[in-house]
Parts: structure tokens; sequence; C-alpha cells
């Protein structure tokens, strides 16, 4: 397993199910997918026979095939956490429980627990992640270093903080001009590397934690490096409350990052649960996207995101794992969640269930839709021909409920079990660009 030297061209032979960006979802029973020395997906149709392929068939039936994750929010630092902290709120849980350990994520334990985090990521078959490091410049590099080495695609960045932050050290003073040079810097260094696999996001934690300076400062940087810009909005009321106290002049919560130039469409707005209409329609007119984090949003109460309405209002959504808000670093389990959030909000009366996602839809979301979000559509996201291969094998009959009576399923069913009884162990494989990453068992020589 390697993220460097050639790269070997694939012909796998499998189901195949995927979005399609014209729209609809192509699901092939028996289907053959071939790369190129390139990593780029030459071809993807049904199965006519090995004399038809280029190079050596390898025959992953019963596997199914599908686009590799995309996950638009998640903490680095924050994974061994994950699960821990249930029921408090938002501003207490990263009181308690995570500015303490950002604060230790130095660059030795980036150097330890990066490689296992990205494994991690990789084995829950997601294969681009937009992560959030900490406030440490020499961690976030210890980061980079890790996914350059893994392999996965990431977008990082080191979390900017000029007030409310867990640096005790640092002189008020100076914090915001250090916190831009460090960003700059890393920005410098990582944006565009290895063609564009690994690339920089300038990231304001949130508005509590920044002042206007910083955002403003932070998003100029991000359109000078043609970089992305993220951070949380309007996730949890205490939060709300305490950013209404300290932007007394803005009108709502996204005008704090609209007067600094933050709308745009290398935006990523993590949660945005409680927006007015107003500030969707701003946030839709600004082209920005938004990672919808529903196990996060579930699991410290922070509220029930209208995800239908906000898609009807042509919102650019994909979806988040949140670790740690979310205790799990999966976009299967976060698929599981949006449906439940779902749910609760047509019981409530708060959604009409003719709105609700198929399993299908929630597929398109955690791939095509994310890899949109982040503006790279034409390159990833879906299994099709002068694509980038980021794929993944799915074991399906390990999510059946009785072991070896395994039945025929549609689309939308297969797709359901894969999203309610996600397996630890299903994902066997993943690829970027052809190459196969850390994480999953692994099939053979060739995964
Ligand atoms: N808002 C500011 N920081 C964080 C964080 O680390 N996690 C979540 N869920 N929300 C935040
Ligand atoms: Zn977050």
């Amino acid at each position: 397993m390697t993220s460097s030297g050639p790269i070997r061209p694939l012909a796998l032979r499998a189901r195949i199910v995927t979005p399609l960006a014209a729209g609809g979802t192509l699901d092939l029973a028996d289907g053959l997918l071939e790369t190129d020395d390139g990593g780029r997906i030459i071809g993807v149709r049904p199965w006519r026979g090995a004399a038809d392929a280029a190079v050596e068939v390898a025959d992953l039936r019963p596997l199914v095939l599908l686009p590799g994750m995309v996950d638009l929010h998640a903490h680095l630092p924050q994974l061994p956490n994950a699960g821990l902290g249930a029921g408090l709120d938002l501003l207490t849980w990263l009181d308690r429980y995570i500015f303490p350990l950002e604060h230790a994520y130095d660059r030795s334990v980036a150097e330890r627990q990066a490689p296992a985090a990205w494994s991690a990521f990789a084995a829950a078959g997601t294969t681009t992640v937009l992560a959030y490091a900490a406030i440490w410049p020499d961690s976030t590099d210890a980061a980079f270093e890790a996914a350059e080495a893994h392999g996965i695609r990431a977008i990082i960045g080191k979390v900017m903080m000029d007030r409310l932050t867990y640096d005790a050290g640092i002189d008020p003073g100076r914090i915001l001009e250090s916190s831009l040079r460090q960003s700059d810097e890393l920005a410098s260094r990582w944006h565009g590397r290895d063609g564009g696999r690994l690339q920089y996001a300038f990231t304001p934690r949130f508005a509590v934690s920044c002042s206007a300076d910083l955002l403003r400062e932070s998003a100029a940087l991000a359109r000078l490096h043609g970089a992305y810009w993220q951070t949380h909005l309007s996730e949890d009321g205490g939060e709300i409350n305490e950013v209404r106290r300290l932007f007394p002049d803005a009108r709502d919560y996204l005008d704090c990052y609209e007067r600094a130039g933050g709308l745009g469409p290398k935006s990523i707005f993590a949660h945005a649960i409680h927006l007015s209409d107003d500030e969707v329609r701003r946030l839709v007119a600004g082209g920005s996207a938004v990672a919808h984090c529903p196990a996060s949003n579930v699991f410290l109460a922070s509220g029930l995101m209208p995800l239908a309405a906000y898609r009807a209002a042509g919102m650019r959504v994909g979806l988040g794992s949140d670790v740690a808000g979310g205790p799990e670093a999966s976009i299967f389990a976060t698929m599981r969640a949006g449906v439940v959030v779902q749910r609760a909000l047509e019981l409530t009366g708060r959604a009409a269930p003719d709105g609700a996602l198929r399993p299908s839809d929630w597929l398109r979301a955690g791939t095509l839709d994310g890899a949109g979000a982040l503006g790279l559509s034409h390159s990833i996201g879906s299994l099709e021909a002068g694509k980038e291969a980021d794929l993944i094998a799915i074991d399906p009959g390990l999510t059946t409920p009785l072991p070896g009576d395994e039945q025929p399923l549609d689309t939308e069913d297969l797709l359901s079990r894969l999203i309610f009884r996600t397996h630890p162990n299903m994902v066997r494989a993943a690829w970027v660009r052809g190459r196969p990453l850390a994480g999953p068992p692994g099939i053979g020589g060739i995964g």
C-alpha cells in the first residue's frame, strides 16, 4: 500500500452502484470498472467477458463498488474522544472534552495519531475528508504529512481562534497576526500538493472564537490562495446567543461571516441548523455549501436541520461526520442519523413525508453532492469515465440479518441495508486515484 510510485491500472468485476452526474443512479448487477495508469476511470459498463478488458480482471463478486464517501466536516484531533460526553450541550462539551484534547495535539501526538485517523476514515469508506486540525501549525503539518503518505484526499486547516482559545501561552496582542501568518505559511506549503489531492482550508473555528478582524483577514487570505474557508454556523442555542452578544451590530449569525467576505463557492459552513429564511436565501445566493452533520446534531442535542426545505431552496448540502461531535467517522452512520432526523421532523409536522430522501439520495449526498460542495464534482464523487478512481468495495453479505440467507436486493434496498445495518468490516477496500488505501482489510493484491 503506497501513495507514491507507479499506479497499476485496474479492471474490477463487481456489482457497481453509483450516482450519475446527469441524474439518477446506475446499478450494474455484473459490471466492469477499468482504470488507467494515471488513476482515472476509463469506463464503467456491463460485463461482456475477460477478453474485453485491457488488463487481468479481478473478480470481486459478490462485493459492490461504490464511489468513495466525501466527509465534509471532521475534527482530526478529536477522534480519541468519539462517543464520549453524551448529554452535554455544545459549549460545555467543547470546554470539558474538546479544548483539552486539542491543546494536547502537538506534533508528536499528531505524528502518532494522524496515520491511524486517516486509516479509520478509509476503513469507514471515506476517501475525501475536509478536516479541522488544532490551533498548532506543526501538528497541522504532521496531519498533512500523514495524509500525503497515506494516500487519502484531504483538505485540512489549522484552527484559528483569537479569543476564547486554549492557547494560554500566547500574547493576546499577537495572536491575530501569528494565526494569520501560520495559516498563510501552511497554505503556501500544502495547498494543491500532489496534483490537488491535498488542499488547504482556512479555518476560523466559529464566530464565538474569532474577532471580526480574524474572520475578514482569513477570508481574504483564502481568496488569495484560491483555498477553502470553513467554519461553524448556527449550530446550538447557547452558541447563537453568544454570537449575538459578541457581534451586536450583526443582523444575524450569517452576517458575521457575510460582512467578513466569507461567503462564496469555496466556503463550507458546518451544521447551519437554525437559519432564518433570509439566511438561507443569502447563503444560497452566495454559492456557499453546508456540511450536514445529523449524527452530531443529535449527539449534542443541537437541533434538527430542515434538510428537505434547504434543498428545495437550492442549497448545496453534503454530509459531515463531525467526529467527535458525531460519534463515528462514518458517512454511512451519518446517513442513518440523517434519515432518523428526517423522520423526527415528519413526526413533529415540520417536514412533509413526500419530501423524504430515498437511500439513493443519501448515497448521492454522501458522494457526488459532497464533491459538488467542494467544487470537485468534475473529478470525483461518482464512478464515471474520465473521473479520478476514488472508490470503495463493500461486502453486502455482512449487512444481512441472517448470514448465508442473502436475498437479491434492488438498488434502494441494497443501499438501505448499507445505511441501516452498516457493519464495521463491510468496507473491504478503498482506492484514491486507483491506489489502495491503508485501513480496510484489503482484497488480495489489488486493494
Ligand atoms: N463549534 C466550534 N467548535 C466546534 C467543534 O469542535 N465541534 C462542533 N460540533 N461544533 C463546534
Ligand atoms: Zn465541527
